[in-house]
């Protein structure tokens, strides 16, 4: 299928610069190289410092970016400056800036459209809350995240670009989505991109799965045909767990 295999840890608001090097340095030694794409996404107060510490295969990305280049927006982060700091990519419209920053389609849009035009890959989240899916709105809210965040985006852009599903209900819960379900979704989802940029583009786009991933599921998911990777929140945190997921997921890689 060609789609590279990516495992990104999100760490949220976790770790200082200190336990952030400590992080990276211990993960190199147990990790020295690897054949799947790994990715952290960071604080931003930790990005120069790993940047620097990092091998070809582990990439350093934040976990959010200002919708604007430049200007009197205080407190905000542009692309440009997390280039310079050693960012290759940044996450985009994740669940918890939807929802605690009260992130719109069009400020996500925005963003998407800013980090790739400084030259930033962008790891763009979308996902139903629990209510939606039980409402049967799985799709439809797949669909209008996904057609809103790449509403300014052209084709030949979208080799910049991963999408994360990540049912917001399996967020942090222990409640992953079944490898199953998750397929379904991924599966929808490529059929959205598929329907607005041809199907050569949706099937070399990665699609990754988040949601409660950890070293007793990430095989299962990762067996899945549209399963391209996973985005990993709580069991990026701990060393011991972030290396066990990326060693079972080099396993299905072979
Ligand atoms: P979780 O978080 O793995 O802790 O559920 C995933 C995410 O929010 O990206």
């Amino acid at each position: 299928m060609g789609r590279s295999l990516i495992i990104i840890g999100n760490w949220k608001m976790h770790k200082t610069l200190q336990e952030a090097e400590q992080f990276v340095r211990d993960f190199l030694k147990k990790v020295p190289s690897c054949e799947i794409e790994v990715g952290l996404a960071v604080p931003f107060t930790a990005l120069a410092a790993l940047s620097l510490l990092t091998e070809s295969f582990l990439k350093i990305g934040a976990q959010d970016v200002s919708q604007h280049n430049e200007g009197a927006y205080t407190g905000e982060i542009s692309g440009a400056m997390l280039r310079d700091a050693g960012a290759s990519f940044t996450l985009v419209g994740h669940s918890e800036r939807r929802r605690y920053h009260q992130e719109g389609a069009k400020v996500i849009a925005h963003k998407v459209r800013a980090a790739l035009s400084q030259g930033l890959r962008v790891v763009l989240c979308v996902g139903e809350t629990e209510q939606e899916h039980f409402l049967g709105e799985t799709e439809k809210v797949l669909e209008e995240q996904l057609l809103q965040g790449l509403k300014e985006i052209k084709e030949e852009e979208v080799s910049s670009l991963v999408i994360a599903y990540e049912p917001v209900w399996a967020i942090g819960t222990g409640r992953a989505a079944m490898p199953e379900e998750a397929q379904r979704a991924h599966s929808f989802c490529r059929s959205v991109i598929e329907k607005k940029y041809g199907k050569g583009v949706a099937m070399r786009l990665s699609i990754l799965y988040g949601g409660s991933v950890s070293d007793k599921n990430i095989q299962e998911l990762l067996k899945k045909p549209d399963i391209d990777g996973a985005l990993v929140g709580g069991a990026s945190l701990n060393v011991e767990s972030f290396v066990t997921i990326v060693n079972l997921s080099g396993e299905i890689n072979l």
